[in-house]
């Protein structure tokens, strides 16, 4: 049988603004299996980036339980979660979030330097990450001196840093121009059939999520049956 990863198990997030609440997840169950790639689509507000958050383990439901590699994430203490979430999980964003005045090369060392990896081999794993995205001649470049595409390949870098088994990815390809976001998804569907690694990608656009194995469609903060 195949290793779950990750499961969510009636799962809500409620929202409160003052006298609101906004239920931006309503009861949502995901099995997700290693070296699965997995896209989630619907439109905007279904709750996909919610659902990402509590995937990744960056925040808790409201009720439902999550469990990560068999552990209820509830039950963990934060510093223990931070750790098991730096070691076994990528994150890339839609607006890559590199941090500005470090060079794309200290970008993906930073990670490395967090889980206490010692300098010389932090530089040389990130040389290295940077070579397989492309980017060797660009290693001491600001994120400011490249372009969309080049900080999302230098953000892909640094989420496989620790080389973790998952990579959770909103909109990868968002920011890019077409040919850009073509190369992105290479370079993910690369990682999920050479490296094996288990991609979870939220989408708005189908052509992306075709090239997913399986996808999962929210529709205000429930997951549309029979996909
Ligand atoms: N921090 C928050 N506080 C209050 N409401 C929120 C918060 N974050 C999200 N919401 C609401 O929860 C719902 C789901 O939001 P979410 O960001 O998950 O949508 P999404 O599917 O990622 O949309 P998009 O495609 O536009 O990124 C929306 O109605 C949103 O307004
Ligand atoms: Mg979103």
């Amino acid at each position: 049988m195949k290793q779950t990863v990750i499961q969510l198990t009636d799962v809500w997030k409620v929202y409160s603004m003052g006298e609101v609440e906004v239920n931006a997840l309503q009861g949502v169950d995901v099995h997700i299996t290693k070296g699965e790639f997995v896209a989630i689509v619907g439109s905007s507000g279904s709750g996909k980036s919610t659902m990402m958050n509590l995937v990744g383990c960056l925040d808790l439901p409201t009720r439902g339980v999550i469990f990560l590699d068999g552990k209820d994430i509830a039950k963990l203490s934060e510093s223990t979660l931070a750790q098991i979430r730096g070691q076994k999980i990528g994150f890339i964003f839609q607006q890559f979030n590199l941090i500005p005045n470090l060079t794309a090369l200290e970008n993906v060392m930073l990670p490395l330097e967090f889980q206490d990896t010692p300098a010389g081999e932090a530089r040389k794993k990130a040389i290295a990450l940077l070579e397989i995205v492309g980017l060797s001649d660009r290693m001491h470049h600001l994120p400011s001196q490249l372009s969309g595409g080049q900080q999302q390949r230098v953000a892909i870098a640094r989420a496989l840093s620790n080389d973790p088994e998952v990579i959770l990815a909103d909109e990868p390809t968002g920011n890019l121009d077409t040919s850009s976001g073509t190369e992105v998804m290479a370079l993910l569907e690369r990682l999920w059939k050479r490296e094996g690694k288990t991609i979870i990608m939220v989408t708005h656009d189908m052509n992306l999520a075709e090239h997913a194995e399986r996808r999962i469609r929210l529709k205000d903060g429930k997951i549309v049956k029979g996909e």
